[in-house]
């Protein structure tokens, strides 16, 4: 419920505005002057303030500057007495948000109201990407100064403006769920957002996951169940890592897309889905179309706006913002005072390729702070990027640690396998994907070189 504190001295006038607004809904507080006008504002925080001019002990005009050293934004309606349009240019130029004369007119104050909530509204949504959301959540955070991010914000703009599908392509690790969460908590940010791993489950409990299932409907289905579809109600269904759904899940989700409807697995209720669909992959979509991996009309439903998102080393101009944001949220979680890394290891982490993107950033500054001793991360921070024996080849090279020594492809091989390994958080799959080699080659390599590396 909105909050609306009056000021005017005139009993009469606040007693019958206090009946109107109260009746209208709102939550109504008054004040007889200016002085207990400053503090009822500083005790409740009303969302707009209806302000006399002519105030016994402090002249309005001197109470609307205090309201506004309190809250910048604040919303203040102003009375005023004539028309003169002096005293109104004087309110509008002191940061009132509106003025109305007396004697009031219900509509006219209905009307600045209005306008004077829907802006508080206008103001949240566009600063929401700036808002700390309740589960911690800061749609701010997404750091990008190139001229391909700034295009990704732009979409993320145009989309917030409706409920379109939306598929998210990038490499690991590239922020593809940040973008995800940022489209919803801009559209609908309090409704549920609700993430599926297409790859994580099995295809029939991935089928009741995200379409429910009926009591008795398969063993083990002791209760009715709500799927994700359901339960994202108005909010944002996020199906991530889409490219590793099965061929049949694939086709009732098209079914799903294309009526906006669906039963519950056992069930013969029609559900209507009202939550945005944004589809997110590592996989080139369009080539797995192509080979026949993932069905075309599917592909096309989900693809009505796509958002590319560069890798890492295609947008050298993050590097250091990124640092800055990551290690500062480093710094909050591992209570450290981090300020920086050396110049030297910027210069490195501007020639390296970041295979695992912003996420490899990320674990490697949060291993460097963890072990720091001093403010700023240099090269014994880094031991894995610079030192490491096995270290990939370039940075071994970039960093100088052995100048001169030329090796041997093989060498060259086991040192970005072992660097891949260790610098991303991959299971073999994906780092065969990484590598672009076949997983019983990746088998055979790890053998040769002695790696022992289990994560299947
Ligand atoms: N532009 C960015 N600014 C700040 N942090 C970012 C940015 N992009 C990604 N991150 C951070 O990097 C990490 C990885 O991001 P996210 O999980 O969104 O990537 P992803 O593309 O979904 O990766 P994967 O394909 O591996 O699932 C997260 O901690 C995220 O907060
Ligand atoms: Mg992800």
């Amino acid at each position: 419920m909105a909050k609306i504190l009056v000021i005017d001295d005139d009993k009469s006038i606040r007693e019958s505005l206090e009946l109107y607004l109260e009746e209208e809904g709102y939550d109504v507080y008054t004040a007889p002057n200016g002085t207990e006008g400053l503090n009822r504002f500083v005790a409740i925080t009303p969302d707009v303030v209806i302000l006399d001019i002519r105030l016994p002990d402090i002249d309005g005009f001197t109470v609307l500057e205090d309201l506004r050293e309190e809250d910048e934004k604040v919303k203040v309606v102003m009375i005023t007495a004539h028309h003169d349009m002096e005293t109104t240019i004087k309110a509008m130029k002191g940061g009132a948000f509106d003025y109305i004369h007396k004697p009031i007119d219900v509509d006219e104050l209905d009307i600045a109201i209005g306008k004077a909530l829907g802006s508080i509204e206008m103001e949240k949504k566009i600063s929401g990407l700036l808002m700390e959301h309740p589960r911690d959540f800061k749609v701010g955070d997404i750091i990008g100064t190139g001229k391909k991010m700034k295009e990704v914000f732009k979409t993320i703009g145009v989309v917030s403006q409706s409920k379109t599908t939306v598929l998210i392509q990038g490499e690991s690790g590239t922020g593809k769920e940040l973008i995800a969460k940022c489209i919803h908590y801009n559209t609908s940010r309090d409704e549920p957002y609700i993430a599926v791993n297409c790859s994580a489950i099995v295809e029939t409990l991935l089928e009741s996951e995200l379409f429910g299932h009926e009591k008795g409907s398969f063993t083990g289905a002791i209760a009715r169940k709500q799927g994700k579809f359901e339960l994202a109600r108005y909010g944002t269904v996020f199906l991530d890592e889409i490219s590793e759904m099965s061929v049949n899940l694939q086709a009732k989700l098209l079914r799903v897309l294309q009526e906006m409807e669906f039963e519950r697995v056992g069930g013969k209720d029609r559900v209507k889905v009202n939550a945005r669909i944004i589809a997110a992959t590592n996989k080139d979509l369009k080539k797995m179309v192509q080979e026949g991996r993932f069905r075309d009309d599917l592909f096309y439903r989900l693809n009505i706006v796509s958002i590319q998102i560069p890798p890492l080393r295609e947008r050298r101009e993050d590097l250091a913002p990124l640092v800055e944001y990551l290690l500062k949220k480093a710094n909050r979680e591992l209570h450290k005072k981090i300020a920086g890394v050396s110049d030297e290891i910027m210069n490195i982490f501007l020639r390296y390729n970041w295979p695992g993107n912003i996420r490899e950033l990320e674990n490697l500054l949060i291993r460097a702070a963890v072990v720091a001793k001093g403010q700023v991360l240099g090269k014994e921070d880094f031991p894995d990027l610079v030192e490491e024996k096995h270290g990939a080849s370039t940075d071994r090279e970039i960093a100088g640690s052995e100048p001169g020594k030329m090796l041997t492809l093989d060498e060259v091989e086991e040192m970005h396998i072992r660097k891949v390994i260790s610098n991303t958080d991959k299971n073999k799959g994906e780092i065969c994907e990484i590598l672009g080699i076949s997983r019983p080659t990746f088998e055979r390599k790890l053998e040769k070189y002695g790696i022992s590396f289990t994560k299947e």
